[in-house]
């Protein structure tokens, strides 16, 4: 991988989609982007043990290795970079990377160990496939911004690029987890991002206060009787901090539990005061 990249590099700009697999139309549109701005299109697939705490579906996780590599290969992908754990990890692995504060409230704050095992993933994927551009999904919006914080932080040679959420034609964004839902959970999937939503016009209406958006977009999710909610909140977009006035770019997160399926969306805010 690292002379391949070595060689991309000498020719143009690497570009690197890291994912971990079961691909579906949002990992495709980041391939899109990658295939559209890069000389060398990467795509990583790995299912990263670090970022799965005990109890949760690391095991479970679907896998189509060879699905995946004939939709990355449709795309125009040059590489599918599909390591091994063991490869990745020595058995004696001991540095993590851990991004502060950002990472602490949200999905940081049910997922303990969750963004430190994504940031070591991701800087080992950069110092591996050196890429110049890296195509992360809003979807995971926590996630981008701890990756951004990291590249300034730790001085990485990395543009992130972010890339609009992808939905299904009822609002329910994209991810592989949804293949957990029962067609009943998949039927009160919809819930998430209506109350995103209808919390979002609140604010263009002029509500300002955080507590009482967070407090309707918890209870518009719990009108949906499958759903338990994780959190719902509203952040400032940057620093990821709670808010108690919305002010010029506020992040409405939600995290949903339906049946096994954890499932979380959010919306970017922003009001001219
Ligand atoms: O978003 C994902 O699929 C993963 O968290 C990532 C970025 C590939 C790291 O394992």
């Amino acid at each position: 991988m690292r002379a391949e990249a070595a060689a991309g590099r000498a020719g143009g700009i690497v570009g690197l989609v890291p994912t971990m697999g079961f691909f579906h139309e949002g990992h495709l549109s980041l391939m899109r982007a990658a295939r559209a701005e890069c000389g060398l299109a990467v795509v990583s697939l790995f299912v990263n043990p670090t970022q799965f705490g005990p109890g949760e579906d690391l095991a479970a996780y679907p896998k189509d290795f060879d699905r995946d590599c004939a939709l990355a290969a449709a795309e125009g992908i040059d590489i599918m970079f599909a390591p091994e754990p063991g490869e990745v990890y020595a058995s004696d692995h001991a540095t993590f990377v851990n991004v502060e504060r950002i990472t602490a409230g949200l999905c940081g704050a049910s997922r303990p160990v969750h963004f430190r095992g994504v940031a070591t993933v991701v800087a080992k994927l950069f110092n591996i496939c050196r890429p110049r551009r890296a195509y992360f999904g809003l979807k995971d919006y926590q996630q981008a911004r701890a990756i951004e914080t990291m590249i300034r932080d730790l001085n990485f040679d990395v543009d992130l690029v972010r890339c609009p959420i992808v939905r299904e034609p009822d609002g329910v964004a994209m991810s592989s987890r949804n293949t957990y839902l029962s067609p009943e959970e998949r039927r009160a999937a919809p819930v998430l991002r209506r109350s995103l939503v209808a919390a979002g016009q609140g604010i263009e209406r002029g509500e300002r206060d955080a507590g009482a958006v967070a407090r309707q977009l918890c209870h518009a999710i719990e009108t949906e009787p499958l759903a338990r909610v994780d959190y719902a909140e509203v952040v400032d977009a940057d620093s990821l901090a709670p808010l108690t006035r919305i002010g010029r770019a506020a992040l409405l997160a939600v995290a949903v539990q339906i049946g096994r399926a954890r499932l979380i969306d959010n919306l970017v805010v922003e009001t001219a005061s």
